[in-house]
């Protein structure tokens, strides 16, 4: 394996690389705020603008065919003006966003605007980690770019109680405008923060990645992390031909499949319809069903803190591998209970009991871990391309399990759809048994250097 930490490296991550991530996090609160605070404000926009059902899938969904959309355009914006810049001009978006949800005359204006959000959530769903992961120290930067996965969980958490604080007042037009306050806070936070030293080597900015990266180290003699870089750069071109050659195909191949495993083994349905699982489940007060959905929501909050302890520890593949069993026993569970006839109280029991087991599995794992792992395994020239064509899969992955879960437990029945996604995990576990590499640890050139070594040897 690749050789072990710089010297020059300082151990600790130090004010500025704080800072970056604290800040770009907020791209993360904001994904979760706004992807979570559709569930209350849907009933009020049902009742004000007289919707139907199709209707209030499109305004639903409208945020997902956004994020696509953000994510695809993301990845050249990021490799072209720069981190930063992407992240400052997303933080723009969310306001504009955040506002024009809030202030919305029609439907078509609404949906509209929730699409715009969505580019935002795209963009910077990968943009911050991506961002922190190229200005973090090495031994630092798992905990530090999981940062934005726990503002994720923490967003989503906050989504539903000012839903639930709002909701007495019908006051639907706030839920969405508050999403402004950390939206502003994202924009004006960018213009303060350095760009990652790694971009602004690809863009032959030597002095300034040198300066911005003494500052983020604590120390001058940063010559041997310029000079890791310099040498990941030469070796390759960074055009989109390059993304299926030999030297990124099998990271590709790592990223595309966590970004669909992630998806297709059904967080989402829990996330987006935890009250209906819960009613189907035999709780069939409204109120009950929204506490639990909020308990799940903190759980995933508080494993997620959890993994950001272990993931620079023990590492992300035995996360991973545990998270993903996790998920696949209480997935099994669950159908059980559903599939068991006349056990209508114990079976609401187990339910609730399965669904935090398998949240936080989710959020020891596969939660923090993907957006991790895409952020760590691509060499530099493509990263943003590459980290936006793994976020594309990912939101085109979570719009379809999205839009057929209904259908899914109608044709297959509900202990046959949680099997479905237990089964898929099982193809997950064994798919990051065999292709995912440990990163933990090395810096982002000794990764690249880890595939390069792979390649099959020239005769
Ligand atoms: C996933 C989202 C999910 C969230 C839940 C993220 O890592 O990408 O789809 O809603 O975790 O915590």
């Amino acid at each position: 394996m690749p050789r072990s930490i710089q010297s020059g490296q300082r151990d600790s991550p130090g004010y500025y690389v704080y800072m970056a991530a604290a800040i770009s996090a907020l791209g993360g609160l904001l994904f979760g705020y706004d992807t979570g605070v559709i569930s209350g404000a849907i009933l009020f926009v049902r009742e004000e603008f007289q919707l139907g059902s199709t209707l209030q899938e499109v305004v639903v969904s409208s945020v997902l065919w956004g994020a696509v959309l953000g994510a695809a355009t993301g990845g050249l914006l990021a490799d072209r003006l720069g981190r930063r810049m992407l992240l400052l001009i997303t933080g723009i978006l969310f306001a504009l966003g955040a506002i024009g949800t809030a202030i919305a005359p029609t439907v078509a204006w609404l949906i509209a605007l929730r699409v715009v959000v969505g580019v935002a959530i795209g963009a910077a769903s990968f943009s911050a980690p991506l961002y922190v992961s190229e200005i973090a120290p090495a031994r630092h930067r798992g905990w530090l770019v999981s940062l934005n996965q726990l503002a994720i969980t923490s967003g989503i958490v906050v989504s539903y109680l000012v839903d639930f604080a709002l909701s007495g007042i019908g006051a639907w037009r706030w839920m969405f405008g508050l999403a402004a306050i950390p939206a502003v806070g994202l924009a004006t936070g960018m213009l303060f923060l350095p760009e990652s030293p790694r971009w602004l080597m690809e863009h032959v900015l030597v002095d300034q990645a040198r300066r911005i990266l003494q500052r983020t180290r604590g120390t001058s003699d940063v010559e041997e992390e310029l000079e890791d870089i310099r040498a990941s750069l030469a070796q390759s071109s960074g055009s989109w031909s390059q993304l299926v050659g030999p030297l990124v195909r099998p990271a590709l191949v790592v990223g595309l499949g966590l970004a669909v495993f992630q998806q297709i083994t059904g967080i989402n349905t829990v996330i987006y319809y935890a009250p209906t699982i819960f009613q189907l489940a035999g709780f069939t007060s409204a109120s009950v069903a929204i506490l639990a959905t909020a308990g799940v929501g903190v759980v995933n909050v508080l494993m997620t803190v959890v993994s950001m302890y272990l993931i620079d520890r023990v590492g992300r593949r035995p996360l991973l591998l545990v998270g993903m069993a996790g998920m696949v026993f209480s997935l099994g569970i669950l159908g059980v209970a559903f599939w068991l006839p006349g056990l209508s109280d114990v079976v609401g029991w187990v339910a609730i009991g399965s669904l935090a087991l398998y949240v936080a599995s989710f959020a020891i794992g596969l939660g923090p871990v993907f957006w991790l792992l895409i952020a760590e395994i691509y060499p530099l020239p493509v990263r943003g391309r590459a980290m936006s064509l793994a976020t594309i899969v990912n939101w085109g992955f979570n719009l379809l399990v999205a839009l057929t879960f209904l259908t899914l437990i109608e044709v297959l029945g509900r202990p046959g759809t949680f099997w479905l996604y237990g089964g898929l995990g099982i193809g997950a576990w064994f798919f990051v048994f065999w292709l995912v590499p440990e990163t933990k640890g090395r810096t982002l050139e000794q990764i690249e250097a880890y595939w390069r070594d792979r390649l099959p040897r020239e005769r």
